[in-house]
């Protein structure tokens, strides 16, 4: 819903009338996809802010979570991974500040309208297969990820993604990309939703209510 006190939605923009959406017309939705237009197109703008707060905690880690999140794109960009995996790279832990006990789920949600079903997958169940790096020293089991096996490509692709990118991503004296650098990139893959009940099929465009 507009927030009255964002400048994105001043009073002047048209709003809907109805009190019970029961009441609503076509020029109510009328008024309201004209605004959710700029507003989705804005998208990346916020989940750039969103990544920056990740920017100085380290947590108990060696390096914060944001350079983390850099050097997992740094790693995987420079090892020739395509665009929409070096986003996922980047994004992969975004959920660390609202998602303390399911950060993958998290990023997962944001990248869910913009990416292949692998690569959603990989995100989703990065946090398992990072486990095996650590679990053990925790108690808890480091083979958890052995649940999956039973879907080899996604297994060896998340696995993959664990040992050469994320786990790998800790070192202090690594020349890792700027936010900068990755910012076009994160632009493009969130700008075409593909996978949303609020896009029409076949089209790269939001749905007008109808
Ligand atoms: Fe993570
Ligand atoms: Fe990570």
């Amino acid at each position: 819903m507009a927030n009255p006190a964002n400048p994105a939605n001043p009073a002047s923009h048209p709003r809907a009338r109805f009190s019970h959406m029961k009441e609503g017309t076509r020029e109510d939705w009328a008024a309201i996809s004209g605004e959710f237009m700029p507003y989705a197109a804005a998208l990346p703008d916020r989940v750039l802010a969103h990544l920056r707060l990740l920017e100085g905690d380290c947590g108990g880690f060696p390096i914060d979570r944001l350079t983390h999140c850099l050097q997992t794109a740094t790693l995987a960009h420079r090892d020739g991974r395509d665009e929409e995996y070096v986003v996922c790279a980047l994004l992969h832990d975004i959920g660390d500040t609202l998602g303390s006990y399911n950060h993958p789920d998290i990023a997962a949600a944001i990248l869910k309208p913009f990416v292949s079903a692998e690569n959603l997958w990989m995100v989703e169940k990065h946090g398992v297969f990072q486990g095996y790096y650590f679990f053990h020293h925790l108690g808890l089991d480091r083979n958890l990820r052995e649940h999956f096996r039973g879907q080899p490509e996604l297994f060896e692709r998340t696995a993959e993604f664990c040992e050469k990118y994320d786990a790998a991503a800790f070192m202090t004296d690594y020349d890792n990309l700027p936010l900068s650098f990755f910012e076009p990139m994160v632009r493009r893959v969130l700008s075409r939703p593909r996978n949303s009940m609020y896009v029409k099929k076949g089209e790269d465009q939001l749905a007008q209510a109808e």
